[in-house]
C-alpha cells in the first residue's frame, strides 16, 4: 500500500512539474487511487494491468534467468526468478524446487522424507505439517514461489525415476495428499505449484515422449488428480510438462490448457513452463501457457513482435500478466514481504521424524520385530548406514541441515544428479537403544565379510537401497545399483546374511516399488523410503517398538515386470523426435486397478501395511440416502486395538461402480485412527458424491461432464485394497 501511495504522489508531482514547464499540452489525470487492500485479488491485478507498458507486460512472462542460468546466477539461488517491477511496487518472484525440502540449492533446509513417505502415512493433517514445514522454510530462505507439487501418477510406469516426488497411484488419494501440501504452503504465504501438467509419469525421453490416451480415461486419472490436488488446496500455480500428450507438448497444448484447465475447473491461477519446456511463441501462447522459464526463449522479444503483429491479441497477454498478478496478490506476495532469517531447523527436524515413522511401511514381519533392548550383538550392514541415509535425486534434491553426510556423485544417466546421503546414521541409533550390546558395521560391499559379521551377531539388518532421480528411470524393478562400478548385488548380498544368520530384517531406502526376491529368506521388511534427515532415529525407533509402524502403501508392489502394463519401457528414437506411448493400455485403470481388473496378485498390494498390534474392524454400516438425488453415502464402523501395543489403523473405503464402467473399485475415502490397547473407537467416514473427487462419477465423454451410472454401487471396507468386506450396496435409478 505504502508503495502504491509513493507513485500516486511521484505520478502528481511529474504532472505538476510538466504544467510548470508552461506547455500548453493538457495535463494528464491523475490515476485514480489503488484499490485497497480488501479489494479482490481481481480488481487489485486489473488497477497494475491498466498501468503497465507493453514492455512491462512482456518484462512479466518470462523468467529472469541468465541464459546459462545452470551457473546458479540467481539472486537467490533456486530455480528460477521473474525481477519485480519497482516503478508499479511489483515484487521479484523467487522460484524454488520443494517437494521433499526447499530445494534447488538455496541453502540448507529441512530434508524431509520423500513426498511418497508422507502419502505413506494416510494422514491428511501430517501432509498439511510437511507442507507447512516446507512453505515456512522458503519464506526464511527468501523464496515466494514453490515449484514441489508433483502429482504425476508415475504407477503407470513403476521405474520411474521421479516417483519419490509423487504422492501414490490413486488419483483421490494423491490429489488430497497434494492439495494438503500446498494448502499449507500457501498458507504461509509463499505460491505453491502443482507440476508436471500433464501424464509425465516417466523419466525415458521426457522431453519428447508423446502419450496417447483418450478424455475418460484421463478425466478419471491423472487430470483427477490434478482437479483434486488444485482445487482442494487453491494453488495458483500450474507447471505444465515437457512431454507431448496426444500430439502436442504440455506447454502448448489447448486441450490440457484451455479446455480443460482453464476453462472446465475455472483455474485463475496462470501456468508456467516447466524448465526450457516452451516450444513455441504463438501456439503456446493462444494455447495457455503463461509465463516461460527458467529464461525467454518465447515469451520477450518473439512475444513482442507477435502482439504488435496481432498473431497474439494484446487481450491475451493482459489476461497472462492478470492472471500472474491475481495469483501474487491472492497468495499474499504483495501484502506480506518476506524476511529472510534463519530457519526453524528443529521444528523441521520433528516434522521430519514423525514422518519417517509415519510413513514407514512394515511389509512382513515373523515376530523378529520389535527388537528386544536385551539383545547383545547386532550386525548393520550395507547403503552406508554407519553414516546416513539415502536421499532421491534431481531438482527436488534438499541440501539437509548441517550439509550432507557423504556425496557420491554424479552417476551418468542422468549425469546432472547428486547422490546424497542424508547425515542421520542408523548405525548410532540402533547402538542408542541398546548402549551395552555390540553393534557392529559391515559395508556390504562384500557379501561373505558382511555375511561372516552376520553369522557372529545375534540379528542381522540389512540396508539396502535404490538410488532413483529425475532424468532417468530405474533399470528394473530390483534393488539394481547404479552408483558404483563394479554394482553391489545387494539381492546377493540379502541372501548371503540369511544364509548366515536365521534372524535377518531388511530396511530398504528407495523411492517406490521394488521387487524383494529373497522375502522368504528373511523374518522382517521395513519399507523406510527416502527417510530424510531424521531417517536413521525413526528406523531404529521403529525396529526397536518406541514407535509401532502405520504406514499403508500408497503404491502396488507388482511382482513380476511381464505383470505391468508396459513391461519394457519405450526408447525414444532420439533426443527430440516425438515417440508414442499409449496409456489407453491401462487407461483409468492405474495401480491397483489395474492388477485388479486382471487379477492378478500383485507382491504387496495398494493400501497394505503391517502393524505390531492386531486391529478388528466391526459393526460396519452402510447409510445411503436412496431416495435424495445426491447420492451421499456414509460407512460407519467400530475400530478395535485386539493386540498388545498401541497403535494405529487405517480403515479404507472402496467403491465398487456398476459393471460395464470397466473399473474394478476406488478408493473413496480413509481414516487413521490411533488406539490404546483394547481401546474401540467408532468412525464414520462420510462420502460426499458432489465433492472434487466426484467418487461416485465417470467421466461421460459425449457431454464433456461427470455422470452417476444407474445401477448398483457395493461399498467396501477394510485395511487395504484386497482386504475388504462388503459394507453394503445401494442402488441409483
Ligand atoms: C523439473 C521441474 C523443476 C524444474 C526447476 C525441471 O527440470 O522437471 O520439476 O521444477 O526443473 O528446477
Amino acid at each position: 500500500m505504502t508503495r502504491f501511495r509513493v507513485l500516486v504522489s511521484l505520478s502528481l508531482v511529474l504532472a505538476l512539474t510538466a504544467c510548470g514547464g508552461g506547455t500548453s499540452d493538457p495535463v494528464e489525470p491523475p490515476p485514480p487511487p489503488p484499490p485497497p487492500i480488501t479489494a479482490s485479488p481481481d480488481v487489485r491485478a486489473d488497477y497494475l494491468v491498466g498501468r503497465m507498458t507493453l514492455d512491462e507486460k512482456i518484462h512479466l512472462v518470462h523468467g529472469g534467468a541468465a541464459r546459462d542460468w545452470w551457473a546458479h546466477t540467481l539472486p537467490r539461488g533456486g530455480g528460477g526468478w521473474v525481477p519485480g517491477i519497482t516503478r508499479l511496487g511489483i515484487p521479484p518472484l523467487y522460484l524454488a524446487d520443494g517437494s521433499v525440502g526447499v530445494g534447488n540449492s538455496v541453502g540448507e533446509a529441512t530434508a524431509l522424507p520423500s513426498s511418497l513417505a508422507s502419502a505413506a502415512a494416510w494422514d491428511l493433517d501430517l501432509a498439511y505439517e510437511y507442507g507447512k514445514v516446507i512453505g515456512t522454510e522458503m519464506r526464511a530462505l527468501g523464496i515466494n514461489v514453490n515449484l514441489g507439487g508433483n502429482v504425476n501418477l508415475t504407477a503407470r510406469e513403476p521405474r520411474g525415476g521421479r516417483t519419490f516426488e509423487t504422492k501414490g497411484e490413486d488419483p483421490i488419494f494423491a490429489g488430497r495428499i497434494t492439495a494438503a501440501h500446498l494448502k499449507a504452503i500457501q498458507d504461509q504465504h509463499v505460491m505453491a505449484g502443482i507440476k508436471h501438467y500433464a501424464f509425465n509419469d516417466v523419466e525415458t525421453g521426457r522431453m519428447s515422449v508423446n502419450v496417447l490416451i483418450d478424455d475418460r480415461a484421463a478425466r478419471e486419472s491423472d487430470l483427477l488428480a490434478f482437479e483434486i490436488g488444485l482445487k482442494d488446496s487453491g494453488v495458483q500455480s500450474v507447471m505444465c510438462s515437457y512431454n507431448l500428450l496426444n500430439g502436442d507438448y504440455g506447454c502448448e497444448n489447448s486441450y490440457l490448457l484451455n479446455t480443460v484447465l482453464k476453462n472446465d475447473w475455472g483455474f485463475k491461477g496462470f501456468v508456467m513452463s516447466d524448465w526450457d519446456a516452451t516450444r513455441s511463441t504463438v501456439k503456446a501462447a493462444i494455447n495457455g501457457m503463461d509465463q516461460e522459464h527458467p529464461e525467454n526463449l518465447y515469451f520477450d522479444t518473439q512475444l513482442k513482435q507477435a502482439v504488435l503483429s496481432g498473431q497474439v491479441s494484446e487481450a491475451r497477454l493482459n489476461d497472462m500478466v492478470h492472471r500472474i498478478l491475481r495469483a501474487m496478490f491472492a497468495v499474499g506476495i504483495f501484502d506480506y514481504p518476506i524476511t529472510v532469517q534463519p530457519i526453524d531447523a528443529q521444528a523441521g527436524a520433528a516434522v521430519a521424524q514423525e514422518v519417517a515413522e509415519q510413513g514407514s511401511v512394515l511389509l512382513k514381519n515373523s515376530g523378529i520385530l520389535p527388537l528386544s533392548k536385551s539383545l547383545t550383538s547386532v550386525a548393520v550392514i550395507g547403503s552406508h548406514g554407519d553414516i546416513g541415509v539415502l536421499s532421491g535425486g534431481g531438482s527436488a534434491q534438499v541440501t539437509p541441515v548441517g550439509g550432507v553426510a557423504l556425496n557420491e556423485g554424479t552417476p551418468c544417466p542422468p549425469c546432472w544428479s547428486r547422490v546424497i546421503w542424508h547425515p542421520s546414521s542408523p548405525l548410532n541409533a540402533i547402538k542408542a537403544k541398546i548402549p551395552s550390546a555390540t553393534v557392529q558395521y559391515n559395508e556390504g560391499t562384500d557379501a561373505a565379510s558382511a555375511a561372516s559379521l552376520a553369522a557372529t551377531s545375534e540379528v542381522a539388518i540389512v540396508f539396502v537401497s535404490q538410488w532413483e532421480s529425475e532424468g532417468m528411470d530405474v533399470p528394473s524393478l530390483n534393488f539394481t545399483d547404479v552408483i558404483h562400478t563394479p554394482p553391489i548385488d545387494q539381492d546377493a548380498l540379502v541372501n548371503a546374511v540369511a544364509a548366515a544368520n536365521p534372524n535377518i530384517i531388511v530396511v530398504l531406502e528407495n523411492g517406490g516399488p521394488k521387487f524383494l526376491p529373497w522375502l522368504s529368506n528373511v523374518n522382517a521388511v521395513l519399507e523406510a523410503w527416502y527417510p530424510g534427515q531424521k531417517g536413521g532415529e525413526a528406523i531404529a525407533n521403529i525396529l526397536f517398538g518406541d514407535v509401532n509402524p502405520s504406514g499403508k502403501l500408497p503404491m502396488t508392489f507388482p511382482a513380476k515386470t511381464s505383470h505391468l502394463p508396459r513391461p519394457v519401457i519405450a526408447q525414444p528414437p532420439d533426443a527430440t523426435t516425438p515417440f508414442d506411448v499409449d496409456y489407453n493400455v491401462e487407461g483409468f485403470n492405474v495401480g491397483y486397478k489395474w492388477y485388479d481388473s486382471r487379477d492378478i496378485a500383485p507382491l504387496f498390494e495398494f493400501g497394505f501395511g503391517l502393524s505390531y498390534t492386531t486391529f478388528a474392524i466391526n459393526n460396519v454400516q452402510l447409510t445411503a440416502d436412496t431416495t435424495s438425488s445426491n447420492h451421499d453415502f456414509q460407512i460407519t464402523l467400530d475400530v478395535r486395538n485386539t493386540g498388545t501395543r498401541a497403535g494405529a489403523e487405517v480403515a479404507q473405503v472402496y467403491l465398487e461402480l456398476p459393471s460395464g464402467l470397466g473399473e474394478s473399485r476406488r478408493l473413496v475415502g480413509w481414516k487413521k485412527i490411533s488406539l490404546a490397547v483394547g481401546e474401540k473407537q467408532s468412525v464414520t467416514i462420510a462420502v460426499n458424491a458432489n465433492d472434487t473427487s466426484h467418487p461416485l462419477s465417470f467421466w461421460d465423454t459425449g457431454t464433456q461432464s461427470w455422470k452417476i451410472a444407474a445401477g448398483t454401487y457395493i461399498v467396501k471396507v477394510g485395511n487395504s485394497s484386497r482386504n475388504l468386506v462388503t459394507a453394503g450396496t445401494f442402488e441409483v435409478q
